[in-house]
């Protein structure tokens, strides 16, 4: 097969959602249709339970399971899916943003009764940065959820993006009927089950048709019609430019759990879902189709077996074609790196690989050269943008409890934020290191891996600090002039970027009155 051939079959997305809303449910049954699992409840959860949510040994387990389903890939109807898995537990909500990096459009799914949730908002910003596409899954139409009407508003309102129904619910909760695919001008007729392999869709061109009167009982029927004359009269036509721009969501409703509408909308994601895009660098752009290959670092899962201090990296290929054994060009480093070690994830077996395409996600053992957002090519100096670190929510200074003990902690903090488990920030002032993070856990993750791994004691000291903003300034002078006078909140992140550490919001909005001249960035590319 031709590369543009292999380019044109894949489909690279993530699903995202607020824990609990359906994603593993649904990730499970779109693997049943790809034909990549046999049985229901063969996809593990790597959802935190209640019972373990503060015991982080045990997250870090189910991370280590989970990386077996990090990137599902399987085939339907002669498309190669890659479905990226997200983390379930929001503390590790910065690995999810950088997994949005390597993807080309999000299946977002939303549950009926609580309708937007707020790590769904969160998800979508970093979506919106990027203007990904994305798919709207109203799922748990079995149970007695809030008006569609209202639902769509909500999207609309809180996550910011047009919406526009691909198909409409008939009733909900005990008296769900099924749904009418708008786009296909199809009846879904519901029937719990969860074994259900194909939805069997009735054509239904004319809704008068007395046929629909029987099937969903007269008064169903007379509410599809005015919902469907309505639906057709407030929303424009989907255009699927709009949806590629993402400038539009399409909605399905269904239930997951019954492998209900799953089907339907899977059928519509692989006509209309975007292929590998191109991508940014800091020269140019790159096209998939270009002949040389390319990609980059999304993530990086350490082993944490201290006797095997391996990792594996995960590479987004964004051009060419990529082969095991060839020495690549590694941007940021010293040599070029050549791999042996290639694994594909398709279905839920890792298999060794000799090449991979645009779109295509592989693991790469790695013994400590990479690190998250660096860029491999065959030659060409060139970087990947858009893999941004986002200024953390928690602050804490990093204490070293045995002086003997440093080189062994600066080693280990170095390896652990390259990992991306959280970011280190230099104050310039006195030198002191602080780790910022998403979520409380990483601090215990770190403490006990800085001990396990590199013999190091840490203990943590919370800091009152409201945000890290990285600093920028056309003037030069004033830039330095700021440096100066705020050299106190000054630090330096990992790649000696300049940062503002922000002690609250209205003193940082003080501060940028203040100073119009200097730009203050949350993520680390602006
Ligand atoms: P997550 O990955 O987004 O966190 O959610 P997950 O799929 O684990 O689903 C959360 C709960 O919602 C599960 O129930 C799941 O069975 C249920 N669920 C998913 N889709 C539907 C649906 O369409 N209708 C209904 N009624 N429920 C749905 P659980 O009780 O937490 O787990 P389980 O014991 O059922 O597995």
């Amino acid at each position: 097969m031709s590369l543009t051939e292999e380019i044109k079959k894949r489909r690279t997305f993530a699903i995202i959602a607020h824990p609990d809303a359906g994603k593993t449910t649904l990730t499970e049954k779109l693997l049943l249709f790809g034909g990549a699992i046999q049985t229901a409840g063969a996809v593990k959860s790597n959802k935190i339970d209640t019972a373990t949510k503060s015991d982080w040994m045990e997250i870090e387990k189910q991370r280590g399971i989970s990386v077996a389903t990090s990137v599902m890939g399987f085939e339907y109807k002669d498309i190669k899916i890659n479905l990226l898995d997200t983390p379930g537990h929001q503390d590790f909500a910065e690995d999810t943003y950088r997994t949005l990096t390597a993807v080309d459009s999000v299946i977002m799914v939303i549950d009926c009764v609580k309708g937007v949730e707020i790590q769904t908002e969160k998800l979508m910003e970093v979506c919106r940065m990027r203007n990904t596409p994305v798919i709207c899954f109203i799922n748990k139409l079995d149970r007695e959820g809030r008006d569609p009407y209202d639902l769509l508003d909500e999207v609309e309102e809180k996550l910011n993006i047009k919406v526009r129904p691909l198909s409409w619910p008939i009733g909900m909760g005990k008296g769900f009927k099924g749904v009418y695919n708008l786009y296909e001008k199809k009846l879904n007729l519901f029937t719990p089950s969860q074994r259900k392999l194909s939805d069997d869709r009735q054509v239904f061109e004319n809704l008068d048709d007395p046929e629909l009167d029987s099937l969903i009982g007269p008064n169903n029927a007379n509410q599809l019609r005015e919902d469907v004359d309505l639906i057709e009269g407030v929303y424009p036509e989907f255009d699927v430019n709009d949806y590629l721009e993402g400038k539009i969501a399409p909605v399905f409703f269904g239930s997951a759990v019954n492998n209900f509408g799953v089907n339907e909308m899977l059928d519509t994601f692989i006509k209309i879902a975007p292929g590998p895009k191109s991508r940014e660098t800091d020269l140019r752009e790159v096209k998939p189709e270009e002949k040389k290959f390319s990609g980059f670092v999304f993530k990086i899962h350490a082993n944490m077996d201290p006797n095997h201090r391996n990792r594996i990296a995960f590479l987004r290929i964004c051009s060419g074609t990529f082969e095991r054994n060839k020495p690549y060009n590694h941007v940021r480093g010293p040599k070029p790196l050549r791999f042996s070690n290639v694994t594909q994830f398709m279905a839920q077996d890792k298999e060794i690989i000799d090449e991979a395409f645009p779109g295509d996600i592989v693991g790469l053992y790695d013994t400590g050269n990479l690190k998250i957002g660096d860029t491999l090519t065959e030659g060409e100096n060139m970087v990947f943008t858009g893999i941004p670190s986002f200024s953390p929510e928690i602050f804490r200074e990093v204490i070293n409890k045995d002086a003997m003990k440093t080189k062994q902690l600066e080693k280990g903090l170095k390896q652990l934020m390259e990992e991306g488990v959280a970011q280190l920030f230099t104050f310039e002032m006195g030198q002191r290191k602080v780790v910022g993070t998403v979520g409380q856990l990483q601090f215990e993750v770190i403490q006990f891996r800085l001990k396990n791994e590199y013999n190091a004691t840490v203990e943590f000291h919370p800091m009152n600090l409201y945000k890290a903003c990285w600093i920028s300034s056309a003037d030069k002078k004033q830039l330095d002039e700021f440096v100066r006078s705020k050299n106190r909140y000054i630090a330096r992140d990992k790649d000696d970027k300049l940062v503002f550490m922000a002690e609250s919001k209205s003193w940082l909005q003080m501060v940028q009155d203040n100073y119009p001249e200097i730009e203050f960035h949350f993520t680390s590319e602006f």
